[in-house]
């Protein structure tokens, strides 16, 4: 087992944070990470997967496991589904591009988030209409104090918006080791409602669109407002979008009435945070190599050598400011290394 000191850790997270592990070990199978966890000379253990939803604030006194599981396969399929099961450690728009090529439905609007198989239930991965819930039957995860195998069903993770267990009461106990999801064969249900998707389609004069299609379409309005965090680091949205009660909305809308808005199921209005950090000004602002991007205002930048205090420093800034003018508190949606 190659267990390596003093390592950088800014190609291991898409902010390019560059904060260094103590310890570092590379896990490429699941007997091995039983054997990591058992180590008793290294009591302080960090998991880092894609690395896609975390800020990284100061150096990580521990030993940092890198989980590098990888493998797809077809775990059970009838005429009109399959049942796949991805290893934590694949690429997430890979495996929406291997389910693509083999006309597998369900996945097609979750292209190109950045991360990993394994973090996506953390915390329900969803864009364009689409969430990981609606397609996930289970995970794998081992419990870290025990090295036991554990599975959690779609119920069992208690999914939200941006939420699940593991962010609440099964955090820092738990490592995910594979996902498994049930896709469509065949009549695979759309999800073209949203207005960019429809947009998109149309300009391409796409009457009956394949999964393919949105595919497609998703990967063109991710590109033109989401920075590739091979060339900006980012972790994608960096806050929450706000939910509010319906009283609260009336009083905000009555002096915002061109802000947008959605209904959710339980009677409350969300608000576009990007929206309410535009108003306050800060998109495309820099400050140091922390920055609000330019094309979505929900996405914190490093323009480079950002420190994660200075984005975390920013992030509290933007907080205030929307919290100062609008009265509404927003929440960072990664996860925040202090
Ligand atoms: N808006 C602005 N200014 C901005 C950004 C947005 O006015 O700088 C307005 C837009 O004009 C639009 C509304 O806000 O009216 C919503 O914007 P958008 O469609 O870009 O979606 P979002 O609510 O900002 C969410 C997710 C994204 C996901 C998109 C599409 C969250 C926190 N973010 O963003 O997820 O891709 O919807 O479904 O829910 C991520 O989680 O990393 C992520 C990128």
């Amino acid at each position: 087992m190659n267990i390596l000191e003093n390592i950088s850790l800014k190609p291991y997270n898409t902010f390019g944070i560059d904060a260094k592990a103590r310890f570092f070990v590379d896990i490429t199978g699941l007997a091995q990470l039983q054997k990591v966890l058992e180590l008793k000379a290294y009591p302080k253990k960090f998991i880092i997967s894609g690395g896609s939803n975390m800020l990284l604030t100061k150096d990580i006194d521990a030993l940092v496991m890198h989980i590098n599981l990888e493998g797809i396969s077809i775990v059970e399929e009838n005429e009109d589904t399959v049942e796949i099961k991805a290893m934590a450690g694949e690429n997430w728009h890979g495996l929406v591009m291997w389910c693509l090529e083999k006309d597998f439905g369900g996945i097609e609007n979750l292209s190109l988030i950045p991360g990993n198989v394994g973090t996506a239930p953390i915390q329900n991965i969803g864009a364009y209409g689409v969430e990981l819930k609606d397609v996930f039957v289970s995970c794998t995860a081992m419990e870290m104090a025990t090295g036991e195998l554990i599975s959690f069903d779609n119920e069992e993770c208690k999914f939200g918006y941006r939420e699940s267990i593991f962010k609440n009461e099964a955090k820092d106990k738990y490592i995910i080791t594979s996902v498994n999801l049930r896709l469509t064969k065949h009549d695979h249900a759309l999800h073209t409602g949203y207005g960019a998707i429809e947009a998109e389609l149309q300009k391409n004069d796409v009457i009956y669109p394949t999964i393919q299609d949105i595919s497609n379409a998703v990967i063109t309005i991710r590109r033109s407002k989401l920075p590739d965090p091979k060339e900006l680091g980012n972790s994608g949205s960096f806050f929450k979008n706000p939910v509010i009660s319906r009283k609260a909305f009336e009083k905000f809308i009555k002096k915002n009435p061109q802000a947008p808005h959605y209904e959710t199921d339980d009677d409350q209005i969300k608000i576009p945070a990007g929206w309410l950090i535009e108003q306050c000004g800060f998109k495309g602002k820099r400050f140091g190599d922390a920055g609000v991007h330019d094309k979505q205002a929900l996405v914190l930048v490093n323009y480079g050598n950002a420190t994660g205090a200075e984005i975390l420093a920013l992030s509290e800034k933007v907080m205030k400011e929307v919290y100062d003018t609008f009265g509404i508190k927003i929440q960072p949606e990664v996860n925040i290394i202090k």
